[in-house]
């Protein structure tokens, strides 16, 4: 058989890098893209930034001609902008948008037409719970996730007659760069309204994210998914509270939830 192909993108770190070196383990032969792509463990580096059109027509263009096809895309890269919705400015916001969603769009546009006349393909989606629920502080964050979420709800129904399966991964806490990379909104600074109650939440959510699961927890989600083996629409994964809280979520009336999430965010 054939070794089959694997694009992770956000390949350079974090969860993204732990996935690209599974799969690469597990016989894929796996491109680790992103703006700085590292070497790793078994895969290949490649230059994308997923908020540009170009540099993904490029990516992709390359990645076909060495390898013929892509059989498995993991949209993983991400970034994250955290401030109160009033202090965070529009092209903050809109560049929020343009990595964490548009960014997987702008990949999975060209890498679906290939799957398609071969009637096979697995997508997998990196969402977070911050997709299930709105974190706070970090409204376009999870505003991004909720669009993903959304998205690839639909995109199931079009393309499943075409044997091409999309399926969400919806981590919690995960220990990773994420918490170091996360920029502040440019005006969440001490002179906004916010400033107190920002920085209180903040600092439990980077307390959290340090105490996360390790990145590898997740890429043996992905790598399940990939392999077929995991055949569900959307997995949560990450600390057993984590998980328990998009269970809460369903099934809680939601101001209970509301005070709940304030509460655990030192905005009781
Ligand atoms: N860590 C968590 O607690 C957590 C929880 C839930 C969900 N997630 C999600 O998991 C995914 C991976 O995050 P991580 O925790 O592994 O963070 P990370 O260690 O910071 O990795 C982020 C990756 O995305 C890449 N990236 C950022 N902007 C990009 C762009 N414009 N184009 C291409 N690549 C870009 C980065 O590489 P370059 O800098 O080289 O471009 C890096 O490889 C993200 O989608 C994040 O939202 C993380």
């Amino acid at each position: 058989m054939s070794q089959k192909t694997a694009l992770v993108t956000g390949g350079s770190s974090g969860i993204g890098a732990a996935c690209a070196a599974m799969l690469a383990a597990r016989g894929f032969k796996v491109y680790g893209a992103s703006r700085n792509p590292k070497s790793g463990a078994g895969y290949l580096p490649l230059t994308m930034d997923v908020a540009d059109d170009q540099s993904v027509e490029q990516a992709i263009a390359q990645i076909l001609k060495e390898a013929g096809s892509i059989d498995a895309l993991v949209n993983n890269a991400g970034c994250g902008v955290a401030g109160a919705v009033e202090d965070t400015s529009m092209q903050e916001a809109a560049h929020q948008m343009e990595v964490n969603f548009m960014g997987a769009f702008r990949v999975a546009r060209l890498v679906l037409p290939g799957m398609r006349q071969r009637r096979s393909g697995v997508i997998v989606n990196v969402s977070s719970l911050g997709g299930l629920f709105g974190l706070p502080f970090q409204s376009f964050y999870s505003a991004s996730k909720f669009a993903m979420e959304g998205w690839t709800e639909s995109l199931r129904y079009e393309v499943k007659p075409y044997g091409i399966r999309v399926v969400l991964v919806e981590p919690g806490d995960v220990s990773t760069g994420f918490t170091g990379s996360r920029v502040q909104a440019r005006a969440a600074d001490p002179t906004s309204a916010y400033a107190a109650a920002f920085a209180k939440c903040m600092a439990i959510v980077e307390k959290e994210e340090k105490k996360g699961v390790p990145p590898e927890a997740i890429a043996r989600v992905i790598c399940r998914i990939v392999e077929g083996a995991a055949k569900g629409p959307r997995y949560t994964c990450g600390g057993a509270s984590q998980r328990l809280s998009a269970v809460l979520k369903r099934i809680l009336p939601g101001g209970l939830f509301e005070s709940i999430i304030g509460s655990f965010y030192g905005l009781g």
